[in-house]
């Protein structure tokens, strides 16, 4: 056994049932039935299944025919995915419409994981609001203390905004041209707020984004010694740690992450800094 395989984790691994394997490793089909227009450049798709999985962990979308990409999960029941058209295939599954069929595998990846005698704060930018919207559902049943801050360029990138109020949630919002909320960085936005001032430690933050976003949130989260758990990306191809192409340092995101604490990315060398195109050449981020 490799290395890489003796550290895919997956409900299956051991199991002697082929079919269970099977169902885990390749693609299912499913339909679209719904499509939402959430921003100039995000779309929500609603499918035809229901997945079991954890906030945090993401799936492998297979677009038949373009490729194969790995995406947050952004609701269970229904199977649901926020995407941003950035490329070929997200280009090609924004084309889409209801009706169509996909194929999807997972799901796949560490969690993030609750603490709940913490106040949380949870942080997105860009589609960072997806998997962090599950988890605050799931952090108001266990009724925690939740503030969620969304960073954007201009005031109608700000994703799930709305949705996050209707939640019930502490809602703080940034925009870099100021448009809507603090006028600057998500960090802004924190550093504003008064329940969120230095001196307060009984907290634990929770992050999806860009990754020089996730960088300054390691580092606030150390300044202000709060816990932290950062969804990080790679490139990925399996996503289920065989292939080696979502490799961050010595960590395989798509097995040991996506979501890391801040220990597991203190002194990465290519944290914030570099990551793998699909030749696994290293460019800057
Ligand atoms: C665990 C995980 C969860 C994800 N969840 C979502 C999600 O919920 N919604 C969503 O819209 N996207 C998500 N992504 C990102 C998505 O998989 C990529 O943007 C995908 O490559 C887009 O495919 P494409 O063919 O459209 O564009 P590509 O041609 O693959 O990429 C377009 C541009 O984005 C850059 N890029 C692609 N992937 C990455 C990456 N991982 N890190 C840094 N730069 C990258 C490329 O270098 C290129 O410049 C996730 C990625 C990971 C690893
Ligand atoms: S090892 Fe293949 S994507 Fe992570």
């Amino acid at each position: 056994m490799t290395s890489a395989q003796a550290r895919h984790r997956d409900p299956t691994a051991g199991s002697t049932d082929l079919s269970e394997r099977v169902a885990y490793e390749l693609p299912h089909s499913t339909r679209i039935i719904e499509i939402r227009r959430e921003t100039p450049l995000v779309k929500t798709f609603v499918f035809d299944t229901d997945i079991d999985a954890q906030p945090g962990q993401f799936i492998m979308l297979w677009i038949p025919g373009v490729d194969e990409k790995p995406m947050s999960i952004a609701g269970m029941r229904p199977l649901t995915i926020s995407v941003a058209r950035v490329g070929p295939a997200t280009g090609a599954l924004h084309a889409m419409n209801v009706g169509d069929y996909v194929g999807w595998r997972g799901p796949f990846g560490r969690p993030f994981r609750l603490e709940t005698d913490r106040q949380a704060l949870l942080v997105a930018g860009g589609y960072g609001s997806a998997p962090l919207f599950v988890l605050a559902q799931q952090a108001l049943a266990h009724h925690m203390d939740v503030t969620v801050a969304i960073g954007a360029r201009v005031a109608d990138e700000l994703l799930y905004a709305e949705r996050f109020e209707q939640l019930g949630v502490k809602l703080l919002l940034s925009t870099n041209d100021g448009s809507r909320g603090v006028k600057g960085f998500v960090t802004d936005a924190i550093n504003s707020a008064p329940n969120l001032q230095p001196g307060y430690a009984n907290l634990t933050l929770y992050t999806c984004g860009p990754e020089p976003m996730l960088a300054a949130l390691h580092q606030l989260c150390r300044a202000r010694e709060w816990h932290g758990q950062l969804s990080v990306e790679r490139y990925m191809k399996c996503g289920f740690g065989v292939c080696g192409q979502c490799a961050l340092d010595d960590v395989l995101v798509c097995v040991d992450g996506p979501v890391l604490t801040l220990e597991q990315l203190d002194n990465k060398r290519d944290f914030g800094h570099y990551h793998r195109g699909p030749t696994g050449r290293r460019l800057e981020i």
